[in-house]
């Protein structure tokens, strides 16, 4: 198999790439660089992924890139996925993601390719109301850049169902951490990251409402290390059927278990030593659902994956990142 890994110079796809070129798969990276660090693809285990620059929107780019490189499955991550920007640019979001998903499902089509993985999200299920969220909880995004995971994944499954092409679409819950320091996210669009940023100006990490139905007050979520998300991909893209027998599977990637945003605060600052200033309480942001973690039964029956990294890893590898592009910080 040769492997074409979009958006495999991001954070998540480099680390896909790293993780499958470990597993001894052939894989080309097509990232049109908008938000990528592209060194994070030097220094890989086992065989040097081929970086192709441009964007998934490129049908032309597309085809030279299939045949050129005989490639016989897709793991498909390019995307725009800031939640904020995606109110205040759906038309992007929505060409980004789901044009350019389009694009490349043709290019799919059209070159024979028969295994596809999609990266989708948890942001599908909206603000489920459930103690544990199952493939079965009623999917209602609430803003447009779920909108655009909800509809990628209809548009795979349906292009799937009609080509003889076998998907998975991957709802990855909350991501941190890194396998090294140099693949870490370098957004600060996450919890784990807005609380290093915090700490590093020396403010209060902010923790938004402590009023919330449960234990402590404070959203839950599970969190999951990139690593053990790599390694669902990998798992996946392996357990495909065999070329012309379709078939698609959609399914949590999570880890079953909850932590609350005042855990991670006392947990983030055991691991930097930051424990001044403390995390202060600030209100409610509109649209945060209480609790959102992911039932992972599925996955394992599936893929046999689970994850196996700790909560207290994913904050140390996520600190060794931060602390490699932010000198001062500790
Ligand atoms: N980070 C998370 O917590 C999270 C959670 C759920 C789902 N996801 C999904 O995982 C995927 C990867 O996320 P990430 O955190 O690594 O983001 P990222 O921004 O680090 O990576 C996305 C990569 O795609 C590239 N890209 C963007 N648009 C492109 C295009 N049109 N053509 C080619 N390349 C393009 C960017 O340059 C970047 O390298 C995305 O699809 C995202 O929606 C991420």
């Amino acid at each position: 198999m040769t492997w074409l890994i979009t958006g495999g110079a991001g954070y998540i796809g480099a680390h896909v790439a790293r993780t499958m070129a470990e597993a001894g798969e052939r894989a080309v990276v097509l990232d049109d660089l908008s938000a990528a660090v592209p060194e994070r693809l030097e220094g890989m285990p086992g065989p040097q992924p081929v970086l192709v620059r441009g964007s998934v929107l490129d049908r032309e780019l597309l085809d030279r890139t299939f045949a050129e490189h005989g490639i016989t499955g897709v793991v498909h991550l390019a995307a725009r996925k800031q939640v904020g920007e995606s109110v205040e640019q759906p038309l992007r979001y929505y060409r980004e993601n789901v044009h350019g998903l389009t694009v490349l499902l043709e290019a799919v089509v059209a070159a024979g390719v028969r295994r596809f993985v999609f990266s989708s999200s948890a942001a599908v299920y909206g603000t489920p109301d459930v103690d544990l969220v199952t493939e079965e909880t009623p999917c209602v995004p609430m803003n447009p850049y779920g909108e655009t995971k909800l509809t990628g994944e209809w548009l795979v499954r349906a292009a799937g169902r009609a080509a003889g092409l076998s998907t998975a679409c991957l709802r990855y819950f909350n991501v941190a951490g890194a396998a090294e320091p140099r693949l870490a996210d370098t957004g600060v669009f996450n919890i784990v990251p807005m609380f290093f940023d915090a700490l590093t100006r020396g403010e209060a990490p902010l923790i938004f409402g402590d009023d919330y139905p449960t234990p402590d007050g404070t959203c839950v979520r599970d969190y999951i290390h990139v690593q053990d998300l790599a390694e669902a991909h990998l798992a996946a893209a392996r357990r495909l059927p065999e070329a012309g027998s379709g078939g698609d599977l959609t399914v949590n990637i999570g880890t079953g278990r909850g932590l609350s945003v005042r855990e991670m605060a006392d947990l983030v600052a055991e691991v930097t030593g930051k424990r001044e200033p403390a995390a202060r309480v600030a209100p409610r942001r509109p649209g945060d659902p209480a609790r959102v973690v992911a039932s992972a039964q599925l996955a394992e029956k599936e893929l046999g994956w689970a994850a196996r990294h700790s909560v207290r890893g994913m904050i140390t590898s996520a600190w060794e990142g931060w602390c490699l592009r932010h000198p001062g910080a500790r």
